[in-house]
């Protein structure tokens, strides 16, 4: 049988995260391990279940592509067509597709009958590098992004790098944002591997592809296995992201998560190196391999500086209405986790001159 590349400790026990090409023709065999004796459901969105072949016997619930699906609507129908389908409390759920499907059918998962053991496969880079793991589920409202939810761990994580073959390019793209993202917070041989090994991914090579949703969901898993529940390093994984949110809403959205985590990389690591938190050269290091993977570095001229910096007032890290940001040391090394904590303050006249300069 396959090995689990490595298990997610967690309170309530361990989650296995298997990582292979092909480890989709073992899916049949690793729902009987993981979910035994259970009643399964299958949900998917409507694209993933038109490309991604899923080898298990089992009814299928389906919603429509697209963030815009998660919703409490959609946890609603989804929970309601369980119920009329007449799953009881040994059902398990099984998540085949990208974040916005694990987010959401964990939800469910999480709710449904005071919680059912989910199993996640996921489809998208972004969701096998990041999303797949950590245990965090929920859905948006109108007012923003995961503000309803709740922590619930998948029993296993089965990720197939060869269902990235049908994955539109600016999709790919968003999760190598990420996976820059994680070599900057903990691994510098890996930053420098991903630079190397830039034409490969990007002409999607499977050897390349499966070695870098191993590395990055290792250190994905490190740091969350360290703090569940983000009390501490966890917010680490927010780099590059208190800027990248801001311009998002800046943008009114038009701007891709991806191209705003990428910018937002190189604005707060230039912030850090202004700071004299990073070492110099941090941000121009990142410049270059986001630059390798076509991923943009500068502020897009169309999108609002005011209304990001008004975002970025309102971020959640912030304390006493002063933003704070996680800032890089170096590639691969972190800054905080003693004294003052895991974030910085940091002035948004910093920030503004740092964007105006990047616009
Ligand atoms: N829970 C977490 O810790 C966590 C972490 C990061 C992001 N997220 C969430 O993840 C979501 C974004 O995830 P995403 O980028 O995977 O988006 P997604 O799930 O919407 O997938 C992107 C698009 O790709 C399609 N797709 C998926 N797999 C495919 C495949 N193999 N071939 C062809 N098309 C495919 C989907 O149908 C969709 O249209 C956001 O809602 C974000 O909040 C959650
Ligand atoms: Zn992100």
């Amino acid at each position: 049988m396959l090995a689990p590349l490595l298990s997610v400790r967690h309170a309530r026990g361990t989650c296995p995260v298997y990582v292979a090409r092909g480890a989709l023709r073992s899916l049949a065999t690793l729902a009987a391990v993981h979910l035994p004796g259970r009643r399964l459901a299958v949900i998917s969105d409507d694209r993933v279940a038109a490309v991604v072949p899923c080898p298990i016997e089992a009814p299928r619930f389906l919603f429509p592509a697209g963030e815009g699906s998660k919703t409490r609507e959609q946890w609603a129908r989804l929970t309601d067509q369980l119920i009329v389908a007449g799953f009881g409390r040994d059902s398990g759920l099984v998540a085949v597709g990208g974040g916005v499907t694990g987010d959401l059918a964990g939800f469910v998962a999480a709710t449904y009958l005071r919680g059912v053991p989910l199993l996640i496969v996921p489809t998208t880079l972004l969701a096998m590098l990041d999303a797949s793991i950590g245990g965090k589920t929920g859905v948006d409202t109108a007012s923003g992004k995961n503000l309803v939810g709740a922590f619930h761990q998948p029993v296993a994580v089965v990720s197939d790098p060869d269902t990235l073959t049908t994955l539109p390019d600016e999709e790919l793209g968003t999760g190598f944002a990420e996976a820059v993202k994680h070599a900057l917070i903990a691994d510098a041989d890996h930053f420098a591997w991903l630079e190397a090994s830039a034409n490969r991914l990007l002409g999607r090579d499977p050897d390349a592809l499966e070695a870098l949703v191993r590395r990055s969901a290792a250190i994905k898993a490190a740091i969350v296995e360290a703090d569940e529940h983000e009390a501490g390093r966890r917010a680490w994984l927010n780099a590059g992201h208190t800027v990248g949110h801001a311009l998002e809403t800046g943008s009114a959205y038009q701007l891709r998560h991806g191209d705003a985590v990428a910018i937002g990389l190189v604005v707060e690591a230039r912030a850090a190196e202004a700071e004299g938190i990073a070492e110099p050269g941090t941000a121009t290091a990142l410049e270059r391999v986001l630059q390798r993977f076509c991923l943009p570095t500068r502020v897009p001229p169309q999108i609002s500086l005011e209304a990001s910096v008004d975002a970025m007032q309102l971020d959640k890290k912030n304390r006493n209405g002063v933003v704070h940001c996680v800032f890089p040391a170096r590639v691969g090394t972190m800054s905080g986790g003693t004294g003052e904590g895991w974030t910085h303050p940091i002035s948004v006249h910093v920030i503004r001159r740092i964007l105006d300069q990047a616009h």
